[in-house]
């Protein structure tokens, strides 16, 4: 059955149909990972129930739509239709961000870490999970702070605030004006004319979690550095995952603002340039 459905899928343009074919039946198994080779025979049903969500899958709906989740770092992520899907890319972000809260910890420093545009949340969540970080998640979607909240309940901390709110707000989380040491954003980038090619993408991801705004999709990113500019303390830490192509005019955008220093971009897990990194200037007054 595996080997048919890996066929079906190969046939549907599936970029990983070993992988997917073997993820949903483990999926309708109830186990972890299946092994083929020591699995006992499937339940009677399994045999439609495979093909339906195999179907499913050759239509090109996101495989963690099907099996309802997705692993991040060291959690599983609840995913739903309707909130952008994390993806392996975004562990890279959250690994920068875990790193400098072990150091700043290490030095004795309770450290506050913002996630803006959290969606479900996995740069929040993992480095609550991973840091004994204060984290704030924020997302203009309410379904996507209520995903994001459920996240964090199911992986033991509760205690993680999420909150709907605008990026572009200027007074958006303003009781940490100029107090927070670490600002994570995975923000919508994509320009309005640039429709993504994969059907995974294009028709399950929402739109609000893809367009940036303008015709660069640079409008919500420049408003994450503006929060940044804001809300980090002099030598707090900005990430901010962006386009490939759109390296250079974050860093130049980053730089107009005059409230970074030490900006630069950051590969991703092939080696792209796909993350700005900034510390904010000491020194500098709050941004206009
Ligand atoms: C690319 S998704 C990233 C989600 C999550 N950070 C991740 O890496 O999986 C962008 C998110 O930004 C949110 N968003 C869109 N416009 C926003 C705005 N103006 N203010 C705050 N969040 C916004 C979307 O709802 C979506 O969840």
């Amino acid at each position: 059955m595996v080997a048919a459905a890996t066929q079906l899928l190969t046939q549907a343009g599936v970029p990983s149909p070993r992988h997917d074919a073997v993820a949903i039946a483990a999926h309708l198994l109830d186990l972890p990972t299946l092994s083929l080779v020591t699995a006992g025979p499937p339940p009677d049903d399994f045999g439609r129930r495979y093909a339906e969500a195999v179907d499913r899958r050759r239509r090109r709906e996101p495989l963690q739509h099907i099996v309802g989740s997705t692993a991040f770092r060291y959690v599983t992520l609840t995913v739903e239709p309707g909130v952008f899907v994390p993806r392996p890319e975004t562990e890279v972000l959250a690994g920068l961000a875990v790193d400098e809260v072990r150091a700043l910890a290490a030095g004795g420093v309770e450290p506050l870490v913002v996630d803006l545009c959290c969606g479900a949340g996995p740069i929040g969540v993992s480095v609550a999970v991973e840091t004994s970080a204060t984290v704030v998640m924020v997302d203009r979607s309410a379904q996507a702070v209520d995903l994001a909240a459920r996240n964090a309940r199911a992986c033991g901390h509760p205690q993680v605030t999420a909150l709907i709110g605008d990026v572009r707000d200027r007074d958006l989380l303003a009781g940490h004006d100029g107090r927070v040491d670490v600002l994570a954003a995975n923000p919508p980038y994509i320009p309005l004319d640039a429709e993504p090619v994969d059907p995974e993408v294009r028709d399950h991801d929402p739109d609000l979690a893809l367009y940036g705004g303008g015709v660069d999709g640079l409008d919500l990113p420049r408003a994450v550095l503006q929060a940044a500019a804001r809300l980090l303390r002099p030598g707090g830490l900005l990430l901010m995952e962006h386009a490939e192509v759109q390296a250079q005019a974050v860093r130049a955008d980053a730089a107009a603002t005059a409230a970074f220093v030490d900006i630069r971009t950051h590969p991703d897990l092939t080696g792209r340039p796909r993350l700005l990194v900034a510390r904010r200037a000491p020194g500098t007054g709050s941004i206009a």
